[in-house]
């Protein structure tokens, strides 16, 4: 059977418009401007109005998306949206989307996998478009971390913002495309990074509310030690799998959580920053939607041209991680 090929047919992403900056945070939470800068990279990050929800900002980057490929709501056959923050448990929020955009003959279901939940979700496309079982995929991560942020936690509200981005995958040249995949999880690490309750384990209560069990829970220095050592492991693992030796990357696009993080991936890569695309100072941490928004930019800054070498690397809550070796093919 001759081999198909999957890639990124168009592209699109969404930012709220209201901005947050750091010097606005320090006037909610026991921060400042210089330690946020030093310590993450982030100036400002956006935050979603209060009428909008993930969908809303799924469905603007979808449209953008759709519009970018040239492709038909009612041609798309499968949504996946990557989340952590979906409107409700279910429906699922690529349901709601999946009826926004009209995709009537589609297939539709949320992926949890954290911040490498994009990528998860494009390595799940790629085995459904080259497997023939679809033609044309859309593939999301959209976030309102804002809504199950502790605004008083001065541990987490600095480092998180709001965001969507969005890519149609399908048949692309030969060649081209995504050329390899790395993905994995450590469930052991999953108490580091979690949304403590609402689900069956503690469902929503007074007293879980109370205790503020509702919002993000995270031990940073933990997640950090994890995200050093996998993030730089995962890019590698992809590019060994995809036959790439660092000389032949044009780009890496990281997860953007951290320039630290970033950093040192880039350094056990051997690659050098000017290599490396970052967006963190301006949207914070977006988990799911940080990659596809970086793509967007990256494409919109001229780097992506057709022909292109690219690794996407993310690591997020589960533990997670995830990288993609890919051959940009627009
Ligand atoms: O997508 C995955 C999501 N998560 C991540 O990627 C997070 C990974 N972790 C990190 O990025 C870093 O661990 C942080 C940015 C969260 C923290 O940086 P750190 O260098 O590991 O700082 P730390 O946690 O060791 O804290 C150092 C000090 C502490 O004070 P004491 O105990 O030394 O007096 C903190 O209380 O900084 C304090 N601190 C702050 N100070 C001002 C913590 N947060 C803040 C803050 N403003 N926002």
């Amino acid at each position: 059977m001759e081999k198909i090929f999957a890639g990124i047919l168009g592209m699109g992403h969404y930012l709220p418009d209201k901005v947050l900056t750091n010097y606005d945070l320090e006037k909610m939470v026991d921060t400042n401007n210089d330690w946020i800068v030093e310590r993450t990279g982030i100036k400002s990050r956006h935050i979603a109005a209060p009428e909008q929800a993930t969908s809303d900002l799924a469905f603007i980057a979808a449209e953008r998306a759709l519009k970018d490929a040239g492709i038909d709501g009612k041609d798309i056959e499968c949504v996946i949206v990557a989340t952590e923050s979906p409107d409700t448990k279910f429906p699922s929020t690529a349901c709601l989307l999946q009826d926004k955009i009209g995709a009537k003959n589609a297939a539709a279901f949320d992926l949890s996998a954290g911040c490498s939940g994009f990528v998860y979700a494009l390595a799940v496309a790629n085995t459904m478009i080259v497997s023939g079982l679809y033609k044309h995929i859309l593939v999301v991560g959209a976030e309102t971390l804002s809504r199950i942020m502790n605004w008083q936690d001065r541990n987490t509200c600095v480092l998180f913002g709001d965001g969507a981005g969005a890519a149609v995958v399908g048949q692309v040249e030969d060649g081209y495309g995504i050329l390899s995949i790395d993905m994995g999880a450590d469930g052991s690490g999953g108490q580091f990074l979690s949304q403590p309750a609402g689900g069956s384990r503690k469902p929503a209560s007074h007293e879980t509310v109370d205790a503020g069990e509702h919002f993000i829970h995270m031990d940073g220095s933990e997640v950090f030690k994890f995200a050093v050592k996998i993030m730089g492991r995962t890019a590698e693992n992809a590019m060994k799998k995809a036959g790439l030796n660092t000389e032949e990357i044009d780009l890496l696009i990281p997860h953007q959580a951290n320039i630290r993080i970033i950093n040192s991936a880039a350094k056990r890569l051997g690659i050098s920053m000017d290599k490396v695309f970052v967006n963190v100072d301006k949207y914070g941490n977006t988990s799911a939607a940080s990659i596809p928004i970086a793509i967007c930019e990256a494409r919109e800054q001229g780097l992506l041209e057709k022909g292109k070498t690219v690794i996407l690397a993310g690591f997020g809550a589960g533990l997670t991680w995830a990288s993609i070796a890919l051959k940009w093919s627009k």
